[in-house]
């Protein structure tokens, strides 16, 4: 774990960590240890929500960190953030998910693509966490094909009427604003989707289904269901039919979260290792005097820190406005195979301890695998890598 300033070249990039970056770190890391840390296995056994701590993640400025001033949010560059994010997954990848998608999907896509109304009316509200948004792409037959939307937005001149159903939407229960991709015209195809904020509270919109999940239990997941709702005009995000061009730039980003998420996982769980291996004893000496457990934690670190760069190159690019597409799938399809193989050995150090939850790395296996998954799934990630070769 750096203290000083460090200091990477890679592909060009000058890649330093200022004081400031440091100091982010610095205050998630505490905020994780003192605050997320207890209470955490019995938020995961119960499946309940972390609502003071995602409140206290809003005070702190842990909501809305990329978001400019003016709109209430920490002004940080994208480096902060996966700083703060990797910070917080190493200890609970429920919160972090909660953050990762009000900052980098909800957020950001209001920042980049909203009206200033818009900003003003919503994005103010969620940079501060006073709300907690919601990213609605999936459907129940609209996964990895997210073209194919069921749902539908028909254009009635000065509203939409939105009619569908979405699934597995991260902060489902407990969010405020949410935004709604469905489809108008049909006939236009991917040019005839758009995104609407849907607020709720709105009649005819339901919140279904809370599922019950592997991992990242204590996050709010839900199905949600909309019948003949009316969504003014003024509520659609960019030009009529941009809103699956919308869903795919925001995710570009939001894939930089998830990633930064997969390596706070995996970075966590190396950390209790190595801890572990230092106390416990096994034929007469510190497991860690084994080579057979020395190897594990030399390949962890070694992948959890090229895990590390690429979440950083994505980042990195992503603030100096170049093309990160790429990087960002690149960086979640790594770090998130890292998380799930790093988790799974740590459970192997710890033994028969590391299958019982108080020692925290079975949860940190199973919040592993919805990185492989969600915002892309690993296949999704090796399509667009593939395409970027050639485009
Ligand atoms: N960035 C910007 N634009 C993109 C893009 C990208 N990464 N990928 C595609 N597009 C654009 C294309 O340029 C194209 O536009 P034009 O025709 O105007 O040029 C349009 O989108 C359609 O693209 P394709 O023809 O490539 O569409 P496709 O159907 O062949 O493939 C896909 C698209 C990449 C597979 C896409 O459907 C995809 O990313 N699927 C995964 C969906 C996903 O990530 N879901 C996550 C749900 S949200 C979530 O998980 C949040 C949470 O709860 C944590």
């Amino acid at each position: 774990m750096a203290t000083a300033t460090a200091t990477v070249e890679l592909q060009g990039l000058n890649f330093n960590l200022s004081e400031e970056h440091q100091a982010v770190r610095e205050a998630a890391r505490d905020f994780a240890q003192n605050e997320l840390l207890p209470g955490i296995v019995e938020r995961d056994n119960e499946a309940r929500f972390p609502a003071e701590q995602v409140k206290r993640m809003g005070e702190l400025g842990f909501m809305g960190m990329m978001v400019p001033p003016e709109y209430g949010g920490g002004g940080m560059d994208t480096v902060s953030y996966v700083l703060a994010m990797e910070e917080i997954s190493k200890i609970d990848a429920s919160a972090s998910v909660v953050m990762s998608v009000n900052n980098s999907l909800v957020c950001y896509g209001l920042e980049a693509f909203g009206t200033e109304d818009q900003k003003q009316t919503y994005l103010t509200r969620l940079a501060t966490g006073e709300s907690i948004g919601a990213f609605c792409l999936s459907e129940p037959e609209a996964g990895s094909d997210a073209t194919s939307q069921a749902t539908t937005a028909d254009d009635k001149g000065d509203y939409y009427l939105v009619n569908g159903t979405k699934n597995w939407i991260t902060n489902g229960g407990t969010s405020e604003i949410c935004l709604v991709i469905a489809q108008t015209d049909r006939q236009k195809g991917h040019r005839g989707i758009n995104c609407l904020i849907v607020e709720k509270g709105t009649p005819g919109f339901v919140v279904g289904k809370k599922e019950d999940k592997m991992g990242i239990r204590a996050s709010d997941t839900h199905s949600l269901l909309f019948t003949d709702v009316k969504v003014p005009k003024e509520n659609r995000i960019g030009d009529d039919g941009f809103g699956f061009k919308f869903a795919m730039s925001t995710l570009n980003g939001g894939r930089i979260g998830i990633a930064a998420q997969a390596l706070g996982i995996a970075a966590g769980a190396y950390e209790l290792s190595l801890k572990y291996s230092q106390e416990r004893k096994a034929f007469g000496k510190q497991i860690f005097d084994h080579q057979a457990i020395q190897f594990k934690l030399a390949e962890m670190v070694t992948k959890i820190e090229a895990a590390r760069l690429l979440v950083y190159k994505a980042a990195r690019l992503k603030d100096e406005h170049k093309d990160y597409v790429q990087a960002a799938a690149m960086a979640k399809l790594f770090a998130s195979d890292v998380a799930m193989w790093a988790t799974t050995e740590a459970v192997q150090i710890h033994g028969g301890y590391g299958y019982v939850k108080e020692f925290h790395v079975e949860r940190l296996m199973r919040d592993a695998k919805i990185t492989q998954i969600y915002e892309g799934t690993s296949e999704i990630q090796k399509l667009v890598i593939a395409r970027e070769l050639i485009r």
